[in-house]
């Protein structure tokens, strides 16, 4: 079950244009599109005629045009224009009155170079719970883009990022160490989120990170934190073992909301902002990122598909390092329980 009550990323601000975008986000097609006055827009990417995807058809002003019949729809999602007929059929409301023919139109924000969609038509969303990213757009910091899309359930990321012991082994070639699975973290859970975090002291640093600041043993703190659905981010600090100077300090974070695609894909959408590779060796600090974001979708996918075909009846086994990603879990299925019907009550 996927969570609708909650804000999404449902693209980049720039890849929503005067253009159509087509993104399939918790299981139901969407296109994004921004109006004349630059405002984005998502409306469901089904025409009401005989079904086509509007991502298929075109803007004209605030509008969509579907590209097979040419119906119009507003930003709102109404239906405005049927070529050839002077009005607009209307339908059969929920109480039988004719209503307006309608897509549904989705609420979204645009925010922290984001454009965040609420999905919950039983209620409008509370743009003040969006999740604070402003690192995103923060001036001063070195930050790269990725997109990674696996076909994989989302809460699957989740249990990869609050667990980076993983790091050691998947990544030993590029942002692991050593350092990760030899430290157990400390995992700090509230009612709505997760925080798992690791103090290290003069340990070995990564190949990445060591060849890109000059520092084979570090003092690292870092961690993440998770809140429901998708919100996920990793903080990092890098030092010399013993250092007290704020300015040799290295800093890294990086921002990874992920959005349901469907039950079993998923939209990573990350940002690794951070004080130090740059100029020269960013291409390198790219590259090597990049292999390690295709090793975890390689895993996730792989590991989607062993779950899908698992015949056993062994339990999963759960170890240490699982703490994390279990507290997210309980939150979770805490959150998808429907709520509890009252009791009838007994009168005497
Ligand atoms: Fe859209 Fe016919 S399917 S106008």
């Amino acid at each position: 079950m996927l969570l609708k009550d909650h804000w999404y990323v449902a693209a980049w601000a720039h890849e929503v244009t005067r253009g159509l975008l087509a993104r399939r986000l918790l299981g139901e097609p969407v296109v994004l599109y921004r109006s004349t006055a630059g405002d984005p827009v998502a409306l469901e990417d089904r025409c009401l005629h005989r079904r086509a995807p509007l991502s298929l058809g075109r803007v004209v002003g605030d509008e969509v045009e579907c590209g097979y019949h040419g119906l119009r729809f507003a930003p709102s999602g109404e239906c405005t224009l049927v070529p050839g007929q002077d009005r607009v059929p209307r339908v059969s409301g929920p109480d039988g009155r004719p209503v307006p023919a309608c897509v549904r139109s989705y609420q979204v924000v645009e925010r922290h170079g984001f454009v965040w969609i609420w999905m919950d038509g039983a209620a409008p969303g509370d743009p003040a719970a969006i999740p604070d990213y402003h690192w995103h757009t923060e001036p001063g910091w070195e930050t790269d883009y990725f997109y990674v899309n696996p076909r994989a359930d989302y809460r699957l990321a989740i249990d990869n990022l609050l667990d980076l012991s993983h790091a050691t082994f998947l990544h030993r070639g590029n942002v692991g160490s050593t350092a990760l699975v030899e430290n157990p973290p400390e995992t700090i859970v509230t009612d709505d989120a997760v925080e798992v975090r690791r103090r290290l002291r003069n340990v070995e640093n990564s190949p990445t990170f060591s060849a890109l600041m000059g520092l084979a043993r570090v003092d690292n703190f870092r961690g993440t934190v998770y809140r429901p659905a998708g919100d996920i981010r990793i903080y990092t600090i890098y030092e010399p073992p013993g250092n007290r100077d704020p300015e040799r300090q290295r800093i890294f974070q990086v921002l990874t909301p992920v959005t349901p695609e469907t039950e079993t894909a998923h939209h990573q959408f990350l940002t690794h902002c951070r004080n130090f590779a740059a100029g020269d060796v960013r291409d390198r600090f790219v590259r090597e990122v990049q292999v390690a974001m295709m090793e975890d979708q390689g895993m996730l996918e792989s590991q989607q598909r062993s779950l899908a075909d698992d015949r056993t009846d062994l339990p999963i086994l759960n170890i240490g390092t699982d703490k994390g990603p279990l507290a997210a879990r309980r939150i979770l299925d805490r959150l998808e329980r429907p709520p509890r019907a009252a009791a009838p009550r007994r009168f005497p």
